[in-house]
């Protein structure tokens, strides 16, 4: 996936990752139960996938329920697991159609034998999808990530497939979720709270950060190409100084 330039030549994330926060507060404001918070919530989502799609970038991560969500009322959570699988058997085909590769991250034993077989039914449907990598972080949390990891290279070692001197930053990174993607260019909470509350640790290492106050069903087109824009004056520089990115974008252009 390379960086692609829009008409009015900014530069584009190629992996979008986002904590989709605010539904509740949004449904408060508006004296109505949080589960309507999180049926709006469902719209946005709708909507970001197919800016994605429509701007051509290349992925998307969806931070859709952390395995600390859990802890949160019976009635809330049983709510939200019916909204996942209704909303994952309807817009299925649509996804397809759309050239989605639809993936989801995190532990799913969890859930329940019908969400589980949805799951793998839009998975395996999408999976040569090309267009848009749209990942569901579900049950998801950084740490759970890592340690999973750590699980896959001991395993390794056990069996002599690696030896301790080949555990490296990349052979590491190869037994993470979303090892084959680029890790994140940009970040993107709303909702107002600046924490990352256990998404992706790992791969933010040296991701843009960018916080919203706008609550995440009002999250548009217009808040997403603020975030663009945002992001398009960010320089990156890799822990190199500002003067040696200039130069090496000049040697490029000229
Ligand atoms: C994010 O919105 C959705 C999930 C965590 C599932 P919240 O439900 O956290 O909304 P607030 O933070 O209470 O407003
Ligand atoms: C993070 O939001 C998880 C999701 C958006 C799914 P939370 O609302 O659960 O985060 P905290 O608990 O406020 O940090
Ligand atoms: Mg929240």
């Amino acid at each position: 996936m390379s960086t692609e330039q829009t008409d009015n030549d900014t530069i584009l994330p190629r992996h979008v990752a986002v904590v989709m926060d605010g539904n509740g507060r949004w449904a408060k404001k508006r004296f109505l139960p949080r589960t309507a918070g999180h049926k709006a919530g469902v719209k946005a989502t709708r909507r970001i996938v197919e800016l994605c799609a429509q701007k051509r970038i290349g992925a998307i991560t969806l931070f859709a329920f952390s395995s600390e969500n859990w802890s949160r009322p019976d009635q809330e959570v049983s709510s939200l697991m019916s909204l996942f699988l209704s909303t994952l058997n309807s817009e299925i085909d649509k996804l397809h159609e759309r050239g989605v590769c639809i993936r989801f991250i995190g532990d799913r034993t969890r859930f329940s034998d019908s969400l589980q077989a949805s799951i793998s039914d839009a998975e395996n449907k999408t999976e040569k999808n090309s267009r848009l990598k749209l990942n569901i972080a579900a049950n998801y949390g950084g740490r759970w990530d890592i340690v999973n990891a750590v699980q896959c290279l001991a395993q390794k070692l056990v069996t002599g497939e690696l030896a301790e001197d080949q555990i490296t930053e990349q052979t590491f990174a190869r037994e993470l979720s979303l090892f084959g993607l680029p890790e994140p260019d940009l970040f993107i909470r709303t909702g107002g709270e600046q924490r990352i509350s256990n998404f992706l640790l790992w791969q933010v290492a040296y991701t843009e950060l960018f916080f919203t106050d706008t609550l995440w069903p009002d999250f548009d087109a217009a808040a997403f190409d603020q975030a663009l824009e945002w992001y398009s004056t960010r320089q990156r520089r890799f822990g190199k100084t500002g003067e040696q990115v200039e130069n090496k974008k000049e040697k490029q252009t000229g």
